[in-house]
């Protein structure tokens, strides 16, 4: 009986030199300890004296709870391999290169190729860094001019209510002398006649105009040349970017910036690069691998760890 008092006293005074020391280590006023815990001032103060007349078990549960929690989030930041969002990759640069030569230039740029080489991912990142980047996404729902002309407008902030050719003529006075860069994402589900539209505005307003997608953006302008407008779209086309995949400098790259060292690893990495999705399928494998990572208490993910969450994504062995 004696011995249990005096475990538990020792345990007391374990705990609040534990939260003293924390207190002290990181400046944290009595009021911050309050709020970080949720135990009342008051209390906390004749706790840490050692003089609540009250009930300590339920003060030192939530300070425990505290404490825990803070130990695991100290843990996952030590641990958790930060996710990279951008990287430089050799494909990045290409897209960047065609971004910025269709906006300095004034011309119209084609960027198109397979799906997850960075094409969108680097769309944003230049919207970041340059003025006046407007980027609109097509999908099958807005294909023909009028849906089109809409999300542009909408992209610029301006009416989107009205006629077709009001839209057009707001648009080509919002973005005319910006020297700004209009960029259609997804550009493989416009139609001829809504390609056109945007080219007219291209035309009318001077500004420049990336159009970025799947192969069949390409195709389209070279090959269905039934249209008039197509054929005037396609002769004012000056830079070209074809991406059909990831490069494998894409890849070690990205695993650069991952921290991934080890051979075999990269190995691997190299491979799941090389399949259909690119570094989508691989940035989403290493986000899966890193947790697995996590969990069995290593810092970086292995090579075991990689084939594991490929596998647990549904990519083959
Ligand atoms: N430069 C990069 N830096 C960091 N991550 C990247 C980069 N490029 C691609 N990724 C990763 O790959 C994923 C897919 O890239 P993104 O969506 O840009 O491909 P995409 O070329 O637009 O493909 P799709 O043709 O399918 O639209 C991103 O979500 C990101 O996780
Ligand atoms: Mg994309």
């Amino acid at each position: 009986m004696t011995n249990n008092v005096t475990a538990l006293n020792q345990t007391e005074q374990t705990l609040q030199a534990t939260v003293r020391a924390v207190m002290d280590a990181e400046g944290l006023s009595l009021s911050g300890l309050s709020q970080l815990t949720g135990v009342g001032k008051t209390r906390l103060s004749q706790w840490l004296k050692d003089k609540y007349p009250g009930d300590n078990a339920a003060i030192e549960t939530d300070i425990r709870r505290w404490l825990e929690s803070r130990e695991a989030a100290s843990a996952l930041e030590g641990q958790m391999p930060a996710a990279p969002d951008w990287v430089e990759t050799p494909s990045a640069r290409a897209v960047l290169s065609a971004l910025s030569f269709a906006q300095m230039a004034e011309a119209v740029s084609v960027v198109y190729g397979g799906a997850g080489v960075g094409k969108t991912t680097t769309i944003r990142r230049y919207r970041q860094q340059a003025p006046n980047v407007w980027v609109v996404t097509a999908t099958p729902a807005v294909s023909a001019p009028g849906p089109i002309l809409t999300r542009i407008a909408q992209a610029l902030g301006i009416r989107t209510t009205g006629a077709v050719h009001v839209i057009e003529a707001n648009i080509i006075e919002r973005v005319r002398e910006t020297r700004g860069l209009l960029v259609i994402d997804e550009a493989q589900h416009l139609t001829h006649r809504a390609l056109d539209a945007i080219r007219s505005i291209h035309d009318a307003a001077g500004i420049g105009l990336a159009l970025v997608g799947n192969e069949i953006v390409y195709s389209q302008l070279t090959g269905g040349s039934r249209s008039v407008g197509f054929a005037q779209l396609f002769s004012r086309v000056a830079k070209r970017v074809r991406l059909s995949r990831a490069k494998d400098t894409d890849v070690t790259a990205l695993l650069a910036a991952w921290g991934i060292e080890d051979k075999e690893a990269r190995q691997l990495c190299l491979g799941i690069g090389r399949r259909p999705g690119a570094l989508r399928g691989l940035s989403q494998t290493l986000r899966l691998a890193s947790m697995f990572a996590l969990e069995s208490g290593a810092g970086r993910p292995g090579v075991e760890h990689i084939r594991d969450a490929w596998q647990d994504l549904g990519g083959e062995a």
